[in-house]
């Protein structure tokens, strides 16, 4: 595999950014990843390459995964914590996105303000990938959805049912419904919804079936899978014990799965909180593919990577 620089950077902000083929291309591209991982085959396309990894929040996975994948495909990639440049704060966002571009192959970054990571791109010279802003997190939903598919072989007749807070999880997925075809159904209390406008775009897209609801037990009803996060997000934990209240009868529990039906599968992006938004016990089941998902959240971002870097 031999990549190259372009002179127009492709971005990857939202899921959107990426065609139905190019998704499904980065799926296969994925599996092709792994499974040369899983026997250590030597595959290099990313040799002599630097990724810089911005993040503005905490992280376990996208920073272990992002960092670990592209050494693994034979590059180097930089850890910058909220210390070392406090985006937006120490010097204007446009600033340090020529600076950082100047240096390195491609940025990573994690970020509060989504108009923060548009600005990064808009004046990056490299490709610049979403590792999660308060808007959305679409690297995870494209593990997520990835994942799935290993799992029932096809994403035919799929239907997902989120349980939860209407956060960026929500819209991301959200995004996929508007490239791939399934079932996509929101449970949350009022007040907690995703944003209108891109329940909106979602739907205007014709192309998967959304909804949104408040009585959680009727949305798992045939669920596929039964996905969750946290009541509370970066950035929100303040909020923690006002949303504990408001969450009450949103936990993906053992009663929940059981109405969900035989064979669903249990998500989460993690981190997860036991004992708020579901149990130890369905953490726990054989329902459970939370490991998968995080799991491969290396291999899908790798493929993202190698994309962006072909097309230029
Ligand atoms: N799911 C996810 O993005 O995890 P981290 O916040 O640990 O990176
Ligand atoms: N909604 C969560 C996702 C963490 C991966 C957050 O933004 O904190």
């Amino acid at each position: 595999m031999c990549l190259s620089r372009h002179f127009m950077s492709r971005h990857f902000l939202h899921i959107t950014d990426f065609t139905k083929q190019e998704i499904l291309a980065t799926f296969d591209l994925a599996q092709e990843l792994k499974a040369k991982f899983k026997v250590r085959t030597e595959d290099k396309p990313f040799k002599n390459m630097s990724l810089a990894m911005i993040f503005a929040k905490p992280s376990a996975r996208t920073r272990i995964s992002f960092e670990t994948g592209f050494f693994r495909l034979g590059g180097h990639a930089l850890y910058l914590g909220p210390n070392d440049i406090a985006i937006g704060q120490r010097e204007a966002v446009k600033d340090i996105a020529r600076v950082i571009s100047g240096y390195n192959d491609i940025i990573m970054a994690r970020l509060f303000d989504h108009a923060h990571i548009l600005e990064l791109a808009q004046y990056s010279k490299v490709p610049v990938v979403n590792g999660l802003t308060d808007f959305n997190h679409p690297c995870q939903i494209m593990a997520d959805m990835f994942t799935i598919k290993e799992h029932r072989g096809n994403l035919d007749h799929l239907k997902v049912t989120y349980v939860g807070d209407g956060n960026n999880i929500v819209h991301s997925w959200l995004e996929l419904a508007s490239r791939l075809p399934f079932h996509f159904v929101c449970a949350c209390p009022e007040g907690y919804e995703p944003k209108r406008d891109v329940v909106t775009e979602a739907k205007r897209a014709e192309l998967s079936t959304i909804e949104i609801e408040h009585d959680p037990f009727k949305a798992v009803k045939d669920a596929d899978v039964v996905y969750t996060d946290v009541w509370a997000s970066m950035g929100q934990k303040h909020e923690a014990a006002q949303r504990e209240k408001a969450f009450q009868g949103y936990q993906v529990n053992e009663a929940l799965m059981a109405a969900a039906g035989k064979g669903a599968l249990f998500m989460h992006c993690l981190p997860a909180e036991r004992g708020r938004e579901t149990t130890d016990g369905v953490m726990e089941s054989k329902a459970s593919i939370v490991f998968d998902e995080a799991e491969n959240r290396m291999h899908v971002q790798n493929a993202i990577m190698v994309k962006l870097m072909q097309h230029g």
